[in-house]
């Protein structure tokens, strides 16, 4: 029995999760399944190293469980016959970390996507406090030239590797590749990294194979968000393309929070070493047994309709907003993620995701590209479906969240912005949104969490 106190967070959280619309991209819900494995007894076992080469006894079960998690992963990603997969990364940024550790030195340079545009803290993150910016850092920041990094080193991995970052094209905000190329040439990177967290588009990975190999360089097809999408063939694969793809496991993908490298078995042996003994101790045997059970349940004609719904319910929900008359960045979506552009709307990012979220519909604020605002009080807020889909919601209920969206934005769009405190007060007692709140309470009746 859980202690009374847990117990009542518990409680809450699940009510929580119960009656509001979670349209964060990069959460999911698991199934039972894969929360008894999470919280199964494997969670007790240490097993530092791999299977056949542990540090302590009894892990022939752990064995076992491990090697049957990396024939999950080759068979659910189709992994060509010289490829492998570790599956001990305890999170998407340490696996990337792992990547970098495994085939970098100190010093080396790194070519990834710009933060702001879309990109993730683990392809390296450094800038210049406003206060600090010379009037040049304020044009090139800007501009669509290429971003070398600031004073203040933010990720680890802009301490230690000497990062580039390129931008998404001003006028579209899609990658442009001719750009990137060019970049590439003129910096000889030692590794060009794909994928992002706020990027709405496909990614051209053959493309980007083209441009590494012209200049010597490694590629990383970074798709944690897109994991799942890409395991049933409704994105396209960077696997046997790119020379290493990493992806959480806890996002389109249905699993427990975690992560896997899968690369040609040359660099999986370095990134092996790389892990343990290299950045691990110990892996999360639990974790690794839910990943198992979700990869099972990715394998199966049930989960593909899934990933092709979240898709198609991305997509009409982008299109009826675009009708409602939102500015979507790149305009609209080819995956499970929209970011709305709020610029004409006059609403910070921070005061629409805090709307929303009174509504019961959670969403977070986000930078759009060429941002010219705080990141703590951005232009855009991104909305995914990967959530609303596992609980069954589709095209019609899209209809009606894009309308219940446009309601609130409305509303809070009516009231003074200058105290983010008096703002909150008022979005709490409004009439509007309380309204909103019943319809959403209605939908999430209709389509409950199955605990
Ligand atoms: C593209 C990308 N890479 C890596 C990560 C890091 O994952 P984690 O939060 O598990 O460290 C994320 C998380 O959102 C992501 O979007």
């Amino acid at each position: 029995m859980l202690n009374p106190v847990l117990q009542k967070i518990l409680d809450a959280e699940t009510s929580r999760q119960q009656n509001t619309l979670d349209l964060i991209a990069s959460e999911n819900f698991t199934s039972a399944a894969v929360r008894e494995a999470v919280g199964s007894v494997f969670m007790h076992k240490y097993s530092e190293g791999y299977p056949g080469a542990r540090y302590y006894e009894g892990n022939e079960n752990i064995d076992e469980l491990e090697n049957l998690c990396i024939e999950m992963v080759t068979k659910v990603f189709n992994l060509p016959s010289n490829w492998s997969a570790n599956v001990q990364p305890l999170a998407g940024s340490n696996a990337n970390l792992a990547v970098y550790n495994a085939i970098l030195n100190p010093g080396d340079k790194i070519l990834s996507m710009y933060l702001p545009d879309g990109g993730h803290l683990s392809h390296g993150w450094s800038y210049t406090p406003t206060k600090d910016r010379s009037d040049k850092d304020i044009q090139d920041l800007a501009s669509d030239k290429p971003y070398y990094g600031g004073s203040t080193k933010i990720s680890i991995v802009s301490k230690i590797f000497n990062v580039v970052q390129y931008k998404v094209a001003k006028d579209t905000s899609i990658l442009d590749y001719s750009a990137i190329e060019q970049l590439a040439m003129q910096e000889k990177p030692k590794l060009i990294i794909t994928g992002g967290t706020a990027y709405p588009r496909e990614i051209d990975y053959k493309k980007m194979r083209e441009i590494a190999d012209k200049v010597g360089a490694y590629y990383l097809a970074d798709i944690a968000h897109e994991a799942g999408l890409i395991a049933v063939g409704v994105l396209n694969s960077p696997i046997g393309i790119a020379d290493v793809v990493t992806f959480t496991t806890h996002k389109t993908l249905r699993g427990p929070k975690g992560a896997v490298i899968a690369a040609k078995e040359e660099i999986i042996k370095l990134i092996n070493k790389s892990i343990m003994p290299g950045l691990q101790g110990g892996p999360h045997n639990g974790t690794i047994a839910g990943i198992t059970q979700a990869l099972f349940e990715a394998d199966t004609p049930e989960f593909k309709e899934y990933a092709a719904q979240v898709v198609e319910n991305a997509k009409t929900l982008a299109g009826k907003l675009s009708e409602l008359g939102y500015s979507l960045v790149s305009g609209g979506t080819d995956k499970h993620l929209i970011l709305i552009d709020l610029t004409a709307k006059n609403l910070g990012g921070k005061f629409a995701s805090y709307a929303l979220n009174s509504a019961g519909i959670v969403t977070n604020k986000s930078t759009i590209p060429y941002e010219s605002q705080s990141p703590v009080n951005p232009s855009g807020i991104r909305l995914g479906t990967p959530l609303i889909t596992t609980r069954g919601l589709k095209e019609a209920e899209m209809i009606k969240l894009a309308n219940l969206i446009d309601s609130v934005i409305k509303e809070a769009a009516t009231l003074p912005l200058d105290d983010f405190e008096f703002f909150k007060q008022q979005i709490d007692s409004s009439q509007a949104i309380k309204e909103v709140k019943e319809k959403v309470q209605q939908l999430c009746s209709q389509f409950p969490f199955k605990v």
